[in-house]
């Protein structure tokens, strides 16, 4: 070995003997985490999803429940985890013995083979929309839960919190920013306890629908490239809502008597289509100067330093309810089938490029559902609009709208477009092909350069064998070879 090499190879075996791996994923993960939601009709496969997260250098995920076939995914990846108890859960979890039960089923049982950081008591559970229906339970929920891991002998490391929405807090400038008077008490409590506990406050924050809700906001506000600024008390200024946002929550944080309160952004993005402001190009704009702010580990004005950030999201997911836009299908990073949609550079260097796509991804057949425009002559076309609306309300339109993706189809393609939807999600079953006899199958692929008339994936849901670790799957073999023979 010449003398250089033998010298390398010297270095190497001490970073080994140090536990610090060269030029292994260290050197190319992100400090970024990812949400990884799943209302999707087609699931991926679990275990393909973690390596395309490894293969990312994505090491950090936060899911909405604690569903045990993307947990047993993540099982010795050594990717870190905060789990999720649903909204409508949080009555349970007001009783102490539930909590007992769900740390020990969701938590414990996977020992350290699962690097379980958060759980997430909640979700968003005092969005205005609801009305108030988990206010009651949402604290004592969270504190039952935080027992039971301090009982449970993990409650140094992992900490239980409860992602709110920016709608928790108001002001017309950061610096006045406080709570939502109707429940300034009960986050008063909560905060309290958080920090207390040593657990972070998990807030939710969206440029996006700052501009989305509001047709006065400023459009260069939303991003973070300087188009546009607003001025706060004392001379301060702030080139980006999400700056703004921030500081105005950390002002809050100030006035209900926690002001070096942890803060986790656990989720911000923009979604790519449902809406005029919502395609690959603003999104790529909107996370080009995230990803470059991040990276700068430069903060805010009220709190300096590094932002500890979990994108929204990881795939498009088309179960998603669309009471809040016709976006809300279309946050992911990656589509429906796992490519990326855009490239991107998630350190923040600004080195854009495609992200790794999931592999092993199996598609349907290649057919498209149509609208058959012959047969609607001869049927008559007064069947035609009572079709559209079944098939767009089982199924997905959203790319359909003003200003979307597909907006552009003349009325024909239109009709096919909400025809194909459905046929896909119900895995191109023959009779979802129907609609009166005005649609048919084709093999000819109907998508226009703007319009893309997807092909739907083999769900990895389907597919019985892989939702059953193989000592079951034995387990059951056994049993039925015993029961013929
Ligand atoms: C564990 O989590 C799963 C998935 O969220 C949930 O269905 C189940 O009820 C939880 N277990 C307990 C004992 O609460
Ligand atoms: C909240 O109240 C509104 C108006 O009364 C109602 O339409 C809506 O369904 C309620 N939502 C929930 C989650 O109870
Ligand atoms: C296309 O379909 C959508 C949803 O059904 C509808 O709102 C729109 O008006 C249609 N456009 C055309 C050109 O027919
Ligand atoms: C159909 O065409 C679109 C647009 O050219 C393309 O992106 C898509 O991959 C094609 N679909 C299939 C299943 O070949």
């Amino acid at each position: 070995m010449a003398p250089l090499l033998r010298l390398l190879a010297g270095v190497a075996a001490l970073l080994l003997a140090a536990g610090v791996s060269p030029a292994s994923a260290s050197s190319s993960a992100v400090d970024l985490g990812v949400n990884w939601g799943s209302q999707c009709t087609h699931q991926l496969d679990p275990s393909e999803v973690v390596r395309m997260l490894k293969a990312n250098g994505i090491m950090k995920v936060k899911l909405f429940d604690a569903d045990p076939w993307p947990v047993g995914a993540l099982l010795d990846s050594g990717i870190e985890v905060m789990l999720g108890i649903p909204n409508d859960m949080l009555e349970a979890m007001t009783s102490y013995g539930n909590a007992e039960d769900w740390v020990a089923e969701n938590a414990t049982s996977y020992g350290d083979r699962l690097k379980l950081r958060y759980v997430a008591v909640g979700n968003e559970p005092f969005l205005k929309s609801y009305n108030g229906s988990f206010m009651e339970t949402t604290v004592p929920a969270l504190k039952n839960i935080q027992k039971a891991l301090d009982e449970a002998g993990i409650g140094d490391t992992v900490k239980a919190t409860v992602p709110l929405n920016a709608d928790v807090y108001v002001g017309d400038k950061p610096s006045e920013g406080k709570f939502r008077p109707d429940i300034d008490g009960v986050m008063t409590d909560m905060v309290k306890f958080m920090h207390d506990h040593g657990a972070p406050f998990v807030v939710n924050i969206y440029p996006f629908l700052s501009l989305y809700q509001s047709d006065n906001f400023p459009f260069e506000f939303a991003f973070f490239d300087g188009g546009r600024s607003i001025q706060d008390n004392g001379g301060v200024s702030y080139s980006n809502v999400f700056d703004a946002n921030y500081d105005t929550l950390v002002s809050a944080l100030k006035k209900a008597g926690v002001p070096g309160l942890k803060v986790i952004i656990g989720e911000v993005g923009w979604p790519t289509d449902g809406n005029k402001n919502a395609n690959p190009k603003l999104a790529r704009r909107f996370y080009d100067g995230l990803l470059k702010k991040l990276a700068k580990n430069e903060g805010t004005h009220l709190r300096q330093g590094k932002m500890d950030v979990y994108l929204f999201g990881l795939f498009d997911e088309d179960m998603k309810s669309i009471a809040p836009g016709n976006f809300e299908r279309h946050w992911g990073i990656l589509t429906y089938d796992g490519k990326p949609k855009f490239a991107m550079d998630l350190s923040g260097k600004g080195n854009d490029k495609q992200l790794t796509a999931v592999s092993g991804v199996e598609y349907l057949p290649k057919q498209w559902c149509v609208f058959d425009d012959e047969a609607a002559k001869e049927e008559g076309k007064d069947k035609l609009p009572g079709n559209i609306q079944y098939a767009c309300a089982s199924g997905d339109c959203t790319a359909l709208g003003y200003g979307c993706s597909c907006n552009g189809l003349d009325e024909k393609s239109n009709i096919s477009y909400a025809f194909n939807m459905y046929f896909q999600m119900q895995d191109q079953d023959v009779r979802a092909c129907d609609f009166d006899g005005l649609a048919t199958i084709s093999d000819k692929n109907a998508s226009t350069k703007e319009c893309l008339f997807p092909v739907q994936i083999i769900s990895a849901a389907t597919v019985p064998a892989r939702r059953w670790p193989a000592s079951s799957l034995l387990l059951a073999m056994l049993v039925a070879h015993a029961l013929v023979s």
